[in-house]
């Protein structure tokens, strides 16, 4: 979708907006897929309310972007525009046991600042791709552990608000992949409470968990992640594998051969090819284990 109306586009600079025409999702997601549509960066959380007013006035539809890496976009050009925010400098300020981080901060560069810091406890996250919003919303874990555990105070836009508003840790719900913000809340920065641990010993924790995940995912491929969220009490890797399905595609949309809950784009899949192999694993495992898989990573492509 293109911005095209004059009054709109000369009033971004004032809200700390920068337009980016026709930027390729395929570019912006870890999967390397998705068409094309105007980005808007927000350079300034203060200008977000206006932003979207002007864009609702204007009927302009949206979609909040994280770090892309948990995201299927579909193919084409999109019918709305990508809302990002731009990173600011610094993303990660500490203070005592608390870490104030901006939602665009990468994930991993926050873990390993707040590790130099003797600051602990997010070990298991240092692999996991994507910036601390996308982690933050998701309630990204792993390892046994999850961002939600740390969490102190979020400050997000409320789409059903409209306005910038400040949660307590408390009053939000942090389940397996899922937590109780709006689907249309965008994520700004959050506060979290890290509990003293020696750098060296952090460290230890880190080198343990890359070598896992070195060893069992297909870290050099493009990918969203696990596709499906582990059934209770079942691994979807697992019964895929079962399945023999390892290595089984739809055009350059294949399972990995590596982990059986990663699909990897590799070539130049298309959304239709991922979301056909998606529909077909679904179906088999349906078929033989009576189980309906949900999907973990997040679709924009209707
Ligand atoms: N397994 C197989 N074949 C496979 C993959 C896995 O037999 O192809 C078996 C493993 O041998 C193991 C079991 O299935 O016994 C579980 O596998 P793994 O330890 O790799 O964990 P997972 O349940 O598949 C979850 C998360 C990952 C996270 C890891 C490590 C979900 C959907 N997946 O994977 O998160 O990195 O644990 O904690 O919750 C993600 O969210 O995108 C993601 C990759």
């Amino acid at each position: 979708m293109r911005i095209d109306n004059p009054k709109l586009i000369s009033a971004l600079p004032d809200l700390g907006i920068e337009l980016r025409n026709g930027s390729a999702l395929s570019e912006l997601t870890s999967l390397g897929i998705g068409g094309t549509t105007d980005l808007l960066r927000i350079k300034k959380h203060e200008g977000i309310p206006d932003l979207l007013n002007l864009l609702d006035s204007n009927g302009v539809p949206h979609r909040f972007l994280g770090g892309g890496s948990n995201l299927l976009v579909g193919d084409g050009e999109l019918p709305w525009v990508v809302v990002q925010l731009a990173r600011p400098e610094p993303d990660v300020v500490l203070e005592g046991n608390l870490a104030r981080v901006d939602a665009a901060a990468d994930l991993g560069r926050m873990v390993t600042y707040c590790a130099k810091n003797d600051l602990g406890g997010m070990e298991g996250l240092i692999g996991v791709p994507g910036t601390v919003g996308g982690a933050l919303r998701m309630n990204a874990g792993a390892y046994g552990m999850q961002i939600g555990t740390y969490v102190r105070e979020v400050k997000l836009y409320r789409a059903a608000a409209r306005k910038i508003e400040i949660l307590r840790g408390d009053q939000i719900s942090f389940e397996y992949r899922h937590t109780s913000f709006a689907p249309d809340d965008m994520m700004l920065a959050v506060t979290l409470e890290l509990p003293s641990k020696p750098f060296k010993e952090i460290l230890q924790g880190i080198r343990i968990c890359n070598e896992k995940r070195r060893s069992s995912q297909p870290l050099g491929q493009k990918s969203a992640g696990c596709i499906f969220k582990n059934p209770p009490g079942a691994s979807a890797g697992r019964m895929i594998d079962e399945l023999g399905l390892k290595g089984s595609n739809v055009g350059d949309a294949r399972v990995s051969d590596r982990h059986a809950n990663f699909f990897v784009n590799a070539g130049t899949a298309s959304a239709k090819d991922m979301l056909t192999l998606i529909g077909q694993v679904r179906e088999k495992v349906r078929a033989s284990f009576g189980v309906e898989l949900e999907n973990e990573v997040v679709f924009w492509t209707v």
